[in-house]
This record gives structure tokens, sequence and C-alpha cells, in this order.
């Protein structure tokens, strides 16, 4: 299923069975426990069963996990394992998140995955041998997620998704996922279209990294947005990775095929569409006025290129997750219940508000 439906998280209970033996191999079960050297000693005092030292011992440490957000025994660890850093939206979300553990006095291990779903596995699996506290993940893309965060929930360790989606059988391998509705973004983006063009354009569309959320969504809303205006048309359509370079290569591609019949770029992100921007100068021709652009993020360069006239609208998706996400860390480790999907609201601006607002955008 999609990782949008909203259930009860799987909340950490103080020495529940899920903390059992965290951080140990997956070969150590809790009989390996009585082969440590304190045992000896406690058999020969015959005073308490070892099998109750051990549960002890398993109850402060569970305790000592989801107690340790601030005013516990250890600060707070948190493993983060980031997409990369493809786009000015990934830099701005990678800062907010540094940011925010640091004014919360945590720790973050952080792990760039370069934009490959085996880098954020491996990190992951790292994450639980280092008995981390919680796995933050903003997933590269939505499949192949169910053994790893199978291997989390049994180390006990709660999963918080940032940003994007996964498809699993099971929602309960994780605790929320925080982000936008990256579907309603298309919508809000083809919405804009419809009007500016009076329903009618022949579009290019720059897609995002392929298999992942906000391309998959974005390119069902936009779909959905033009689907009862029959005069706007997908001429071609193309993954340019959620980058400035592709995105100026995908144009380029697109300029050479296509030529004159182009009248608008929808790019699922703002690096993409200012890659475009260039390709569109470069052929000689007017961004903005003689091939419209509507794409996603809102981040400054995006106000800037607004400014400039050369890109006419673009639909926010707020990156700065880093208050949320340790506020509701922070109440998973209380054991509060969290909604299954924590949304981040946005907004389209255009040309006509850009110059107003460029100076109070903080990405
Ligand atoms: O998942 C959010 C998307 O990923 C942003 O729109 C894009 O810029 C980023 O790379």
């Amino acid at each position: 299923m999609r990782s949008r439906s909203c259930r009860p998280p799987n909340a950490v209970a103080c020495g529940s069975a899920a903390d059992a033996l965290p951080g140990a191999p997956p070969h150590l079960g809790v009989g390996d426990g009585l082969n440590l050297p304190g045992r000896a000693r406690t058999r020969r005092r015959r005073s308490v069963p070892a099998a109750l030292l051990l549960l002890i011992a398993l109850l402060i440490q569970g305790c000592d996990r989801s107690n340790s957000s601030g005013s516990g025994t250890r600060p707070l660890v948190v493993g983060f394992s980031q997409v990369g850093a493809e786009s000015a939206w990934r830099t701005a979300e990678t800062q907010s998140i540094k940011e925010e553990a640091a004014k919360r006095g945590a720790t973050l291990k952080f792990a760039d995955a370069q934009q490959k779903l085996a880098n954020q596995i491996k990190a992951v699996r790292s994450f639980i041998v280092q008995n981390v506290d919680v796995i933050v993940i903003a997933p590269v893309v939505e499949t192949g997620w169910e053994a790893v965060l199978t291997e989390a929930k049994e180390a006990g360790i709660p999963v918080v998704l940032v940003d994007r989606g996964i498809e699993v059988r099971d929602d309960a391998l994780f605790a929320t996922l925080i982000a936008s509705d990256f579907v309603e973004e298309g919508r809000m983006a083809a919405g804009w279209l419809a009007e500016r063009t009076a329903g009618k354009a022949r579009i290019v569309e720059l897609q995002g990294t392929t298999g992942s959320a906000p391309a998959i969504d974005r390119q069902r809303g936009f779909a959905e947005g033009i689907a009862n205006h029959p005069g706007l048309k997908i001429i071609k359509t193309q993954s340019a990775d959620f980058t400035r370079a592709k995105g100026k290569e995908v144009m380029e591609a697109f300029l050479k095929a296509a030529g004159d019949e182009i009248d608008a770029v929808y790019a699922h992100n703002d690096d993409m569409a200012i890659g475009a921007i260039q390709a569109i100068e470069e052929a000689g021709l007017r961004p903005g006025e003689d091939i419209l652009l509507v794409s996603i993020d809102a981040v400054r360069d995006a106000f800037v290129a607004m400014v400039a006239g050369k890109l006419n609208a673009t639909v926010e998706c707020n990156p700065l997750m880093g208050p949320i996400l340790f506020d509701t860390i922070e109440q998973i480790r209380a054991g509060a219940a969290v909604p299954k999907f924590i949304q981040n609201q946005d907004e389209l601006f255009d040309q006509s508000v850009a110059a107003e607002l460029i100076d109070s955008r903080k990405y």
C-alpha cells in the first residue's frame, strides 16, 4: 500500500520485547547473554537468578532508549539517511534537520545516499548496528524497503520517513511520514497553467527521479489537473532526475526534437526548470514569454528567476522539516500517538508576488 494511510503509530514501550538486546548482532539472542563475564559472579552468590538480572538489564536499556530525548541519561541519537544533494531544496532540508538536531542537543548521524537505494539500505543497517534511538529516512524511491525496515522493527528502532513516501505491505514498518501532498502540488501547477493559457498549450514535462514518490505523484496530480482541458497536451515527458544539469540536457533534447511546438514546461522541481531556462535561452528563445514555465519547490533561485521574468510560477514544497521532525520524534519516544501522515501545507507563487516575497523566503 502507499504510505499515506493514517493509522496509530507503532509506539515504543519502555522495556518492551522490541527493545531486547538493542544493538546486539543478529546472532546474539537472549540466551547468549548468559555467557557474559558477570554471570559467574551472579551464580556464586545465588541471591538473584541470572535470568532476573538479565531481565532487569534489558528493562533498564529499554527505558534508557525511550527516555533519551533530552531529559534522560544520554542525548538522543538519530540516524538520518538522506537522498543526496541533488537540488537546492534537498540542501535546505538537510540544513534544517542538522540545525534542529544541534539546537536540541541530539546527536545526528548523517548519511548521504547519493541518490542510490543501495546506499540508503547500507546506511540504515549501519544505524541498526550502532543502536541509534530513531532512524529517519528520506527515501530515494518508493520500493525495496520491506527487508531493511523489518530489521529496524525487529531491533525495536522506530523509523520516521521525511519528505517521500514508500510502498510497503505493512505500514507498521514506519511510525509516520512527514511530507507535502505531491499529488496536490501537481494539480496546483496544472490549475495555474490551465488558467494562464486558457486551457490551450503543448507541454513538455521534466520528471523527477524515476520511481520516487514526488515524480510519481506530481505526474499523477498534473495529469489529473489537465484531464478536463482537452487543449492541454503533454507532447514530451522524460526524467531529468531532479537536477539542474539534467534539466538543461533534457530540455535541449526536447527543443531539438519538438522545436517550435513547445508552449510550456512543467518541471517536477525548480532546479530542473532553471536548467531548462538555460537551454531555452541558449536556443535563442525567451523563457517565461516564448515558453512558459511552471515548477515545484519555491526555492530562492525560483524567486530570482520569477523576478527576472524567466519562470512563471512555482508551487511551494516546504523542506524546513527540522522542527516538526524533532517534535514528532519526541512524541514517539514519549509513547504518544502520532498520525501516520503529517502533512506540510504548501501554496503557489507566481511572478506577481515574487519581488515582494523574495526577501522573506527562508530557503
Ligand atoms: O522529495 C522532494 C523533491 O526532491 C524536491 O521537490 C526536489 O527538489 C528534491 O530533490
